[in-house]
């Protein structure tokens, strides 16, 4: 796991970003693993305006999003579909069928769990996943003792986590779903690299327990030191608890 500490979340996200550029430039039909929340956000800025000016281009390139909320369809303004597209999808030159995010209003869930898993397969896997990291330590929607083992699912969301994602809600924890359909751990582990990105003071303690604590299901985002190929991307905030020997400065 290499750690990167810039000054702001916004240096952070560039140097993040320089990875996702860097590996479309080289692979013009790579498969990005991407995720939601307000994380990404500088991140997607990035991208869009490298694309915009035409240094890079996602004409070919595939997307599997983490995760989706149970009930909600792809055109419901809360949706993770909608996210997507107001915050990075209608702003490149994507392709629509290139795109994928899990369908939370499926009629038959196991099945469309089992079909997403099997489409990431034919994609031939996740070249680069994109995460942020629950202030629970959670990765994708995948909640604390999560098995490790998990494969795509339907998890059901921690108050801690519904409380988290109110903000996206009007602020209220009761219009957040409940259940989410989510990519498993086993499932973000077989990408062949991943970058999580965490800002802020309140990310500072999960942070340290992820990378300094022990590798088990009450940290979900431990087991990501058992990946070869992990970049972490943190503001100084976010990075504020862990010894500063095992940090690169960015
Ligand atoms: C989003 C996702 C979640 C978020 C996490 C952090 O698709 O899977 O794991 O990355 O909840 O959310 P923010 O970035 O809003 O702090």
């Amino acid at each position: 796991m290499k750690i990167f500490v810039s000054d702001t979340p916004s240096e952070a996200s560039k140097l993040a970003a320089a990875e996702f550029k860097a590996l479309i430039r080289l692979k013009s039909d790579a498969v990005l693993g991407l995720a939601t929340g307000g994380t990404p956000l500088l991140l997607y800025r990035e991208l869009i305006e490298a694309c915009g000016r035409k240094e890079i281009s996602f004409k070919k390139i595939r997307t599997f999003n983490l995760d989706e909320y149970v009930g909600l369809s792809a055109s419901n303004p809360r949706s993770f579909r909608s996210f997507m597209d107001e915050n990075l999808f209608n702003h490149i030159d994507i392709e629509r069928e290139n795109i994928r995010v899990p369908n939370g209003i499926s009629p038959d869930f196991s099945a469309t769990c089992a079909e997403y898993e099997a489409a990431i397969k034919k994609a031939g896997g996740i070249d680069l996943q994109l995460l942020g990291i629950g202030s629970d330590g959670h990765i994708g929607f995948n909640e604390p003792m999560s098995a490790f083992s998990s494969r795509t699912r339907i998890e059901t969301l921690t108050p801690k986590t519904i409380a988290d994602n109110a903000k996206f809600f009007d602020g209220n924890p009761e219009f957040v779903p409940t259940r989410a359909i989510t990519m498993g751990i086993a499932t973000i582990m077989d990408s062949r690299s991943i970058a999580l990105l965490a800002f802020g003071e309140s990310k500072a303690d999960i942070v340290a327990r992820m990378v300094c604590g022990d590798i088990d299901e009450s940290v979900p985002a431990s087991v990501l030191r058992r990946h070869s190929d992990v970049m972490v991307f943190l503001d100084t905030a976010a990075a504020s608890k862990l010894p500063s020997s095992i940090l690169i400065r960015a």
